[in-house]
């Protein structure tokens, strides 16, 4: 297999991007932290089947991680991953060093209000702002024509569309589904600190979700639909439950209580501690 070239510069990005212009070609981006699974690799398909070239960038970006976060232990594996965005026809990796996403004197943060605001916008003071701002480079740097996102991630997806409309970025965001283990349980990077006992217990934060979605689709209360997949998760050893909530699928507004409206695109999201696992899922209702 033919290695994958790798710039950790924006001049060498702008230039490799400035080559596929001239042919024509229309250009995706897929950016992600590393620690490359599944999820990430449908990401890159998708990125093939948009676009006549797909860049994938590879930056943990210490902006977006809290003081008392994981960012020294967030897993790298630089070489694991460039084979791995090889094998799947990824055309190129930009890799840059924190020194060139932030250099010295850097002054502007990107904050959405809004969408941004609920959910782990309270629980992870800070977290969009540093996503929101690094993504408005990242699309900047490159300018695709399409960037892919995971759905794993909802509420970032919804904080990146509205700022690619807010900011005239020219770029289509497109929301990939979930990639899941055969159990049910939403692919992560994180998953890696749950030990061989929590990764049993893990689904069932899919499974109560799953059944939420069913329920709510029956013409269940929100307020009863989400008790009763919390106390699921209690009762099955999960931590602290930062949210398990049903909200608007555009703008994260709050609905319920009562029974939902057919009219108006519902998504269950959660966040839930799981030793030292923190899981995120969510679902379309
Ligand atoms: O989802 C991620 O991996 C990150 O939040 C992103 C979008 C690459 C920004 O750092």
């Amino acid at each position: 297999m033919t290695p994958i070239p790798i710039v950790r510069t924006v001049a060498g990005l702008r230039a490799a991007i400035a080559d596929w212009r001239a042919l024509g070609l229309r250009v995706a981006l897929v950016p992600t932290m590393g620690a490359l699974h599944e999820g990430h690799l449908s990401l890159v398909r998708i990125g093939l089947s948009r676009a006549d070239r797909v860049v994938a960038s590879i930056f943990v970006n210490p902006t977006q991680f809290a003081p008392h976060e994981d960012l020294a232990a967030y897993p790298r594996d630089e070489a694991g991953d460039a084979a791995k965005l090889a094998g799947a026809g990824c055309h190129l990796l930009f890799a840059p060093a924190v020194s060139e996403i932030y250099r010295p004197g850097a002054a502007t943060v990107v904050t959405v209000s809004g969408v941004s605001e609920p959910l782990d916008g309270e629980v992870r003071p800070g977290h969009f702002a540093g996503v929101a701002t690094v993504v408005a480079k990242l699309l900047n740097q490159a300018r695709p024509d399409v960037a892919v996102f995971g759905e794993k991630d909802y509420q970032q997806l919804q904080v990146i569309r509205r700022l690619a409309i807010d900011l005239d970025l020219g770029v289509e965001i497109i929301g990939a589904p979930t990639a899941r283990a055969d159990d049910g349980l939403a692919l992560s990077s994180r998953n890696v600190y749950l030990s061989a006992e929590e990764r049993g217990r893990a689904p069932q934060l899919a499974a109560a979700l799953a059944d939420a979605v069913g329920v709510l689709r029956a013409g269940a209360r929100v307020e009863t639909a989400e008790a009763s997949a919390r106390a699921r998760l209690i009762a099955a050893g999960f931590g602290r439950i930062d949210y398990l909530e049903v909200r608007d699928a555009v703008d994260l507004s709050r609905l319920g209580p009562g029974p939902l409206s057919p009219e108006r695109a519902a998504r269950i999201l959660a966040a839930v501690q799981l030793g030292r696992a923190r899981l995120i899922d969510n679902m379309a209702v």
